[in-house]
């Protein structure tokens, strides 16, 4: 069986393809964002924001809310209790450019729970057919919401949400598998996102522990889902948005992975995003535990971690990288360096830079973007 990968439609937006980056705070940030659409992903909503607007102005909230590569429609999460707040939020939050509007029941954390945010709402529906309505009347974007199956597993009260949302003019629904209770433990189930995709005719998109294309493949086919959404399989990992689409689309072998020029090219793009989007003190904090993640799975990764930690600099960040991720390579590095052709004036580091601007100016056609999805397009 083969999957249309091809578009998916919530509202009057079209997305490249039915595979969703997962929201999360402190990793999706701009860059993680467009380089997973790069990479595939057509579906990349932002971390959460709460929706008290005086709160905005924070450098964590600007981040968060801003506009970064062009590969991705803009999908802002607002995260609050408040129906009033929430819909004034989602409105300033279209006024900013918003393409869509997400609402966050989903975040199981005590600092947003305590306040009956994110998934504490779930306890509450008629709290949450308030918040729905006022939101959809608020904005004319379409208005989607994330939510988990239940608030525990004797309230697994997903389906008459779902039902819910649809009735008040939400346009797609994601659903992770766990309940609130279940915080992160145990696994996902699927079978309350399956009775929730027969239940409403809206989109419905199915999280929780989707790590490789074979599992999205069957969590599509076990709950009929419209689609996958990919959170923490993605961190260290994002060439996996290739992956899937490649499996889901053409029933080709799943790949397993990637040549290490390839990762080393996919990494070096990153960093150079993240320097530009943070400047470079921050840009070289943030860039460390997503170096983390990439040598993760590398023969020697934990020692490059605890050395790539120490450094204060882009120039020594980047020379560390490449030279952990070159080791292996450095045969096969050689003769693809020299038949880059005759840019001897340059330092192999400007080389590598040079080399992922002119990745990024090529929309990522390189050997490691293989089969991205088409550029999103905005029929809103
Ligand atoms: C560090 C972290 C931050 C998260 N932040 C958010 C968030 O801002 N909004 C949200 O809806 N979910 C958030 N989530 C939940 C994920 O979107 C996703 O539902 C969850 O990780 C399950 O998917 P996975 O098994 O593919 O990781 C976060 C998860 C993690 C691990």
């Amino acid at each position: 069986m083969t999957f249309d990968t091809t578009r998916m439609r919530i509202g009057g937006l079209e997305f490249a393809n039915n595979l969703a980056l997962a929201p999360m705070a402190g990793i999706s940030d701009p860059p993680f964002r467009d380089l997973c659409a790069r990479l595939g992903a057509g579906i990349t909503p932002s971390e959460m924001v709460s929706a008290d607007v005086g709160l905005w102005k924070s450098r964590k909230s600007t981040a968060r809310l801003r506009r970064w590569g062009e590969h991705t429609i803009s999908i802002v999460q607002i995260v609050g209790y408040d129906p009033d707040m929430l819909a004034a939020a989602a409105r300033r939050a279209q006024s900013l450019g918003a393409a869509a509007i997400d609402i966050n029941l989903g975040c199981p954390a005590k600092k947003v729970c305590r306040r009956l945010a994110g998934s504490a709402l779930l306890r509450d529906p008629g709290l949450v057919a308030q918040i729905f309505g006022r939101i959809v009347s608020a904005v004319s974007v379409p208005v989607t919401a994330k939510i988990r199956t239940g608030w525990s597993p004797d309230l697994r009260n997903g389906v008459a949400i779902a039902q819910l949302a649809q009735d008040r003019g939400i346009a797609a629904l994601t659903v992770h598998g766990r309940t609130r209770a279940c915080k992160f433990a145990g696994h996902a189930e699927y079978e309350t996102i399956r009775q929730i995709k027969q239940a409403v005719a809206i989109p419905v998109i199915a999280n929780g522990d989707i790590d490789s294309a074979q599992k999205a493949r069957a969590v599509l086919e076990y709950t009929g889902a419209d689609g996958v959404m990919i959170g923490r399989a993605a961190r260290g990992r994002p060439w996996i948005f290739t992956a899937m689409q490649n499996y889901l689309a053409d029933n080709a072998a799943p790949q397993t992975d990637l040549p290490l020029s390839c990762v080393r090219d996919i990494i070096l793009e990153h960093l150079d995003s993240l320097y530009s989007f943070y400047g470079e003190t921050t840009g070289v904090r943030v860039s460390r535990k997503h170096l983390a993640w990439y040598a993760l799975h590398q023969e020697g990764g934990r020692v490059f971690r605890d050395r790539v930690m120490t450094v204060e600099t882009a120039r020594e960040q980047l020379a560390l990288t490449r030279e952990f991720f070159d080791q292996p390579a450095r045969e096969a590095e050689a003769v693809r360096e020299r038949s880059w052709g005759e840019r001897s004036g340059e330092t192999d580091n400007e080389k590598t830079i040079h080399q992922a601007k002119k990745t990024k100016e090529n929309g990522g056609n390189g050997p490691c973007h293989e089969r991205q999805g088409p550029a999103a397009q905005h029929t809103h």
